[in-house]
């Protein structure tokens, strides 16, 4: 007798990060105000905005280094609200780390494997010497074949380019398997070259998760992100692809006499 069969394989929902009725005020003044946003599985999304829009508040809160005012946030449909950053690391929702976080007395492929053997993506600490770590070098040397880092394989991180260092950043990132892997202004401070390298790995890794980076390069956001979302004063301004925002008269207003104008 024929069996209707069910196909029972893992899906992975649509809508990974999600916020309703975002808000932070600092004192009186009010920096994010009633922002909901859906950040989805193997999308890059972008968060853009004139200069003191909100991009790093809304950034800070989603990660949870802000507590908000007002609203609520769903990771993968549990509330994270009210859990620490560590906390929401663990469940995959991961920031890339500050420069400082790199080990510049460590080799490239040494950086990868200490945040390969770290238990979530804050602690700063490693207790294990570098030599108990071999057993990652197989993981190491396949994060360093994705981020296009084999050439610097076994260079100090200290003598890396700028360029070169976010890349290892973005590594050290990505060690931790992130679900959704939030970026703020991962290009700043890059030459070219840097830009189109980094624009690469994000939309590879984005394959497999969200990502949801803060941009001020406009040029980046429309050759790598399927969405965007325009901050202006605290609010959503307008959403959609890049062709659409960018034909919006009220972005273009926004923009006007700012650096991106
Ligand atoms: N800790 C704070 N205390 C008081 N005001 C703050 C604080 N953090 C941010 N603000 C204010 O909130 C507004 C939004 O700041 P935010 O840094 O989020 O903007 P942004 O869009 O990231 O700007 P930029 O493009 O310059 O990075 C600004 O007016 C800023 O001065
Ligand atoms: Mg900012």
């Amino acid at each position: 007798m024929a069996v209707a069969t069910t196909i029972m394989h893992e899906e992975q929902p649509r809508v990974v990060l999600s916020a309703r009725g975002l808000s932070k005020g600092f004192g009186a003044f009010m920096a994010v105000k009633n922002v909901d946003l859906d950040i989805e599985h193997a999308r890059v999304h972008a968060l853009i905005g004139p200069n003191g829009a909100g991009k790093t508040t809304v950034f800070n809160l989603l990660t949870k280094f802000l507590q908000p005012t007002a609203g609520s946030i769903a990771l993968l449909g549990t509330d994270i609200t009210k859990l620490a950053p560590d906390k929401v690391a663990r469940m995959g929702l991961v920031r890339s780390f500050q420069i400082s976080a790199v080990f510049p007395h460590l080799s490239v492929l040494d950086n990868v494997r200490v945040a390969l053997q770290r238990p979530n993506g804050l602690s700063t600490q490693f207790w294990l010497p570098v030599s108990s770590l071999d057993r990652l070098n197989e993981r190491g040397d396949q994060l360093i074949e994705t981020v296009g880092l084999k050439r610097e394989r076994n260079m100090l991180a200290a003598d890396l380019s700028y360029g070169r260092k976010r890349v290892l950043e973005i590594a050290t990132t990505l060690a931790l398997d992130p679900k959704v892997l939030l970026l703020d202004e991962p290009m700043a401070g890059m030459g070219q070259e840097d830009i189109g390298a980094v624009s690469n790995i994000i939309r590879e890794v984005a394959k497999t998760r969200a990502v949801l980076m803060v941009e001020h390069n406009l040029s980046v956001v429309a050759d790598i992100c399927h969405q965007v979302t325009v901050l202006q004063r605290g609010e959503i301004l307008a959403e959609g692809d890049y062709a659409t925002i960018a034909q919006d008269e009220r972005v273009r207003l926004a923009y006007m006499g700012t650096e991106e104008a």
